[in-house]
């Protein structure tokens, strides 16, 4: 952990130099490594559940390409989707296609059917879909048949099909399940939900994540939107500066990217000025634990 906050600072220090916004000879964002490849990945990632789901309207379309555009401009690189989201996967594929970004994108997507076949068909159309071939992270969306895709996806990683495989949940009932199967099974990825208003994963399942070298996406990092409401009338409290933020996204985000298993956490927004926001909780100095004990109390509240 300790070491950790140092590289954070540190790139959090040659962050704040830059300013807020980074240009383009600004620092990167901060990254956190995937622990069985390796790889470093942006701490700020992009979910697309609900947002990307448009279908083919060009004003909507617009919108959500000037957010996939900022969203790379800015240092980021995790874009998570699946199948169960509509028109999500078709939407980002094209955008990316078209902005010609796909060699800066880490693209996770999910399987969620059951049975082997019909599980392999709707893998392969989700890779038509991205332009994504190999694809970066393939998912069990919900523990749903999870075997029998887990089966499939170790042969597609060995055949060079997908980079890494992982396995998803949204709900903290859930949580013992991902924890006996990362126990039993060899994944590179868990998605879970964890956040300021949802820390049941800190019990166990990070701990257990961390020590068996398992890379941690943390799905709803604003509890689905839903803790804004309640925030948003409420001032940030004076030490937030203190942490470089300046909004309550941003201390939340950094609340959940500053747990020492968390990899990376992937905020949905169809807004520029919310994916601006989020982005830069990427950036600067990140809370120490007794300033997440405060987040999570502040929210709490
Ligand atoms: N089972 C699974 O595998 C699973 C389950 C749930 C989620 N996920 C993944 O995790 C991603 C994130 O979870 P989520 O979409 O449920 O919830 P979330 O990211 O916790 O919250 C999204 C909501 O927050 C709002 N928001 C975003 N940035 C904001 C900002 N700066 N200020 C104010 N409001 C802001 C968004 O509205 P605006 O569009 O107005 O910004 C949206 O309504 C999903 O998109 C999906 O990729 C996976």
């Amino acid at each position: 952990m300790k070491r950790r906050a140092v590289i954070c600072t540190l790139a959090g220090a040659v962050a704040g130099l830059a300013g807020s916004a980074p240009a383009s000879a600004a620092p990167s964002m901060i990254t956190h490594k995937i622990p069985s490849s390796g790889e470093l990945l942006p701490v700020i990632g992009l979910g697309t559940w609900q947002t990307f789901n448009v279908g083919h309207k060009a004003e909507e379309r617009l919108v959500l390409e000037q957010v996939l555009r900022e969203f790379v401009t800015l240092g980021g690189s995790v874009l998570d989707s699946s199948p169960m989201y509509g028109a999500a996967e078709q939407v980002a594929g094209d955008l990316a296609f078209k902005m010609g970004i796909r060699s800066k994108l880490f693209i996770a997507t999910k399987v969620w059917t059951y049975g082997r076949e019909a599980g392999i068909r709707q893998m392969e159309e989700s890779m038509d879909k991205l332009r994504a071939r190999p694809i970066d992270l393939m998912q069990v969306h919900n523990l749903q048949d999870v075997h029998t895709h887990l089966a499939t996806l170790r042969d597609w990683k060995r055949q060079g099909l997908v980079r890494h495989i992982g396995v998803t949940h949204y709900m903290a009932g859930a949580h013992e399940e991902v924890a006996r199967l990362i126990k039993s099974e060899q994944v590179d990825f868990i998605q879970i939900n964890y956040s300021a208003g949802e820390r049941e994963a800190e019990q166990r399942l990070l701990p257990l994540a961390r020590e068996r070298g398992v890379a941690v996406i943390a799905s709803r990092p604003f509890v689905g939107g839903d803790v804004f409401r309640r925030l948003r009338s409420r001032p940030l409290p004076p030490w937030a500066a203190d942490i470089d933020c300046r909004s309550w996204a941003q201390l939340l985000l950094k609340f959940v990217v500053s747990h020492p298993a968390v990899t990376c956490a992937i905020p949905a927004t169809g807004k520029l000025e919310h994916l601006r926001d989020n982005m830069q909780a990427g950036y600067g100095r990140m809370p120490d634990e007794a300033q997440r004990a405060l987040i999570a109390r502040l929210v709490a509240a």
